[in-house]
């Protein structure tokens, strides 16, 4: 609380308003804000309105829970102690969100207070790093944050990633536009140790945590798969089948010679009996070499099975 109220006072310094709030500041030593006696009641005469009484219905309002704003001091808990004189608060007091006043560095800080498990990730993370508040992406005055909604977030999290969107139309995608999955099942966006701000460790652990049976172990790897899924998926969407980043075969020339076996495409014209080739026919290389993602069969050593 103490740390609150001290970061109030440096709030206010910034906006150079401080002895408005608290009366009669010491010159060069601001003395700390106080919060009103009335609480939320102080603030409802002017603000009771529903934009601002959604608040009422979120988990934020729970009374009888001590660690809740609303156990503690109500609207002051989050906007700063306004002092005995409002509506004094003006500039002084703590506002949220990309075009608040308040510098973004303390508006985080009032929400971390209390939501100390998030700190640690938070503070390595890109959007820390990109100076997102946490405004930027939670609503707090509503009975229901659409961020934490599994169908309202991709549109939110859309509204700054336009690439990812434009990926998640294509034809070949997770099901996150059916509503089944949203970005948060891969990515924790308050960060984690992983690089993206991926769920698991790594990359193919993410993947591994719904498509368990590519994990192996196998007798036989196929190298690529064990190291990178995304070295032959488009996790966010493709235009071809399997979200792959190419279509066999050239998927598979991006790696593999053309020497050995012959793995260039034939067109049927170059066939004897124009009959066309199974290297290029709808399954490509996978018309043989079937388990791409290893192979347990005892004579799998070439994918075949
Ligand atoms: C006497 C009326 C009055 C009272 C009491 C009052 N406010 Fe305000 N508040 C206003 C007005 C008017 C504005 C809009 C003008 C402005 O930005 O200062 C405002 C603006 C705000 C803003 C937006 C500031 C911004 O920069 O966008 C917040 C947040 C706020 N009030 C919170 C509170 C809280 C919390 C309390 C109680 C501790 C409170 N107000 C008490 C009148 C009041
Ligand atoms: C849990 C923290 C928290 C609490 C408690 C809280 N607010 Fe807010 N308030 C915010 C955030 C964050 C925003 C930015 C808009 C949003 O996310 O909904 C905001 C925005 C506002 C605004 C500006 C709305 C606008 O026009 O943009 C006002 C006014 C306000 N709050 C008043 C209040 C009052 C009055 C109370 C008590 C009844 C209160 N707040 C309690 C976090 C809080
Ligand atoms: C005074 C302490 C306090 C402050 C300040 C505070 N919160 Fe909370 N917040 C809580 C508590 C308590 C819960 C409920 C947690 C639980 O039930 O485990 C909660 C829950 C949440 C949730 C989950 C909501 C849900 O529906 O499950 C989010 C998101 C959140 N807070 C964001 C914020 C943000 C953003 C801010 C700053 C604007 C903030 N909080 C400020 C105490 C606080
Ligand atoms: C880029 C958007 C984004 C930002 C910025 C963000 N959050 Fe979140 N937050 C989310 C999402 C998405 C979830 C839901 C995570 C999930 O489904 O597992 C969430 C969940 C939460 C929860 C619920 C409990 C939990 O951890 O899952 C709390 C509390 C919370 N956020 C607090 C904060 C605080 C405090 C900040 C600022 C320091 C912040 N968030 C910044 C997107 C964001
Ligand atoms: C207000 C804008 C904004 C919103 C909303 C937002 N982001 Fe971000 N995001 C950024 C910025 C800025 C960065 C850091 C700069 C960059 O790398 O592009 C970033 C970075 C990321 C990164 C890390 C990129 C990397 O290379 O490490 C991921 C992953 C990400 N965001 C996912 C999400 C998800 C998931 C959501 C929704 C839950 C979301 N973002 C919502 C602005 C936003
Ligand atoms: C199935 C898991 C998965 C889902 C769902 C997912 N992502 Fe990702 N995302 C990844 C992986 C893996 C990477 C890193 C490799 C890559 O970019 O292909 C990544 C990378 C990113 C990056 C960084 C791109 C870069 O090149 O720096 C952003 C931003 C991002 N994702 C945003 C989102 C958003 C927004 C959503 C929801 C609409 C989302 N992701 C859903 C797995 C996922
Ligand atoms: C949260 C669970 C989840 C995670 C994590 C996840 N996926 Fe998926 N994946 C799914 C679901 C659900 C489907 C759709 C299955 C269906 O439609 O039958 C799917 C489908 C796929 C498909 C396409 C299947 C087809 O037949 O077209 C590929 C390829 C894929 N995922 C790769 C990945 C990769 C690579 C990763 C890691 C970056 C990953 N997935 C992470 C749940 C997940
Ligand atoms: C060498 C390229 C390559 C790599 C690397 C790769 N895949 Fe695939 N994946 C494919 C191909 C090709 C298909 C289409 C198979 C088919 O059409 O028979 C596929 C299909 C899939 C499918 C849908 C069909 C099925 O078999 O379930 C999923 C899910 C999938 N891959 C997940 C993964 C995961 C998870 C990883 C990382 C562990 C991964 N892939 C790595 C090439 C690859
Ligand atoms: C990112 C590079 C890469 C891609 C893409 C790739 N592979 Fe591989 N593949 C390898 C490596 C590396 C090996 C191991 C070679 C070795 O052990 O000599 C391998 C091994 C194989 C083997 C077994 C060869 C042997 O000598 O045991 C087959 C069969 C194979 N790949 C087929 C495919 C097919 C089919 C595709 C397309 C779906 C594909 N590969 C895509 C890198 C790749
Ligand atoms: C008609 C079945 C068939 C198709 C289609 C096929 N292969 Fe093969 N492939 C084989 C057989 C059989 C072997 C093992 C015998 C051999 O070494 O010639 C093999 C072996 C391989 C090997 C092991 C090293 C080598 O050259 O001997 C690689 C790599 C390979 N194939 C890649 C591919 C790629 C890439 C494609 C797609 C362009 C492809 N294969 C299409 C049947 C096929």
């Amino acid at each position: 609380m103490i740390a609150r109220m001290h970061r109030c006072a440096v709030a206010l310094a910034l906006a150079l308003s401080c002895s408005g709030i608290v009366g009669a500041a010491t010159e060069g030593a601001p003395e700390l804000p106080v919060f009103s006696p009335e609480g939320a009641n102080t603030c409802l005469a002017c603000h009771n309105t529903p934009a601002v009484t959604g608040i009422f219905r979120s988990v934020h309002s729970a009374a009888a829970d001590a660690r809740s704003p609303f156990g503690q001091y109500q609207c002051e808990s989050c906007h700063g102690p306004q002092g005995q004189h409002l509506p004094l608060h003006g500039d002084a007091i703590i506002s949220f969100g990309p075009n608040a006043k308040t510098p973004v560095g303390i508006q985080n800080d009032m929400c971390l207070d209390c939501h100390a498990a998030t700190k640690g990730d938070w503070l390595s993370s890109s959007h820390e790093a990109g100076d997102l508040g946490c405004a930027d992406c939670h609503v707090l005055h509503a009975g229901r944050d659409s961020m934490l909604t599994v169908t309202e977030q991709p549109d939110r999290c859309y509204a700054c990633h336009l690439q990812q969107r434009g990926q998640m139309f294509k034809p070949y995608v997770h099901p996150v536009r059916q509503g089944k999955m949203n970005c948060s099942a891969c990515h924790d966006p308050h960060g984690s140790v992983a690089e993206f701000e991926l769920t698991s460790n790594n990359l193919n652990e993410t993947c591994y945590s719904c498509h368990a049976e590519k994990r192996g172990p196998f007798v036989f790897e196929h190298p690529p798969a064990a190291e990178d899924c995304s070295l032959c998926h488009e996790v966010h969407g493709s235009n071809h089948p399997a979200m792959l980043t190419k279509r066999p075969p050239l998927l598979c020339q991006q790696c593999h010679s053309q020497s050995g076996h012959p793995s260039v495409s034939y067109t049927s014209g170059g066939l004897p009996g124009g009959s066309p080739s199974p290297f290029v026919l709808a399954g490509s290389c996978m018309n043989c070499h079937g388990s791409v993602h290893g192979s347990n069969h005892p004579s799998g050593i070439t994918l075949m099975r």
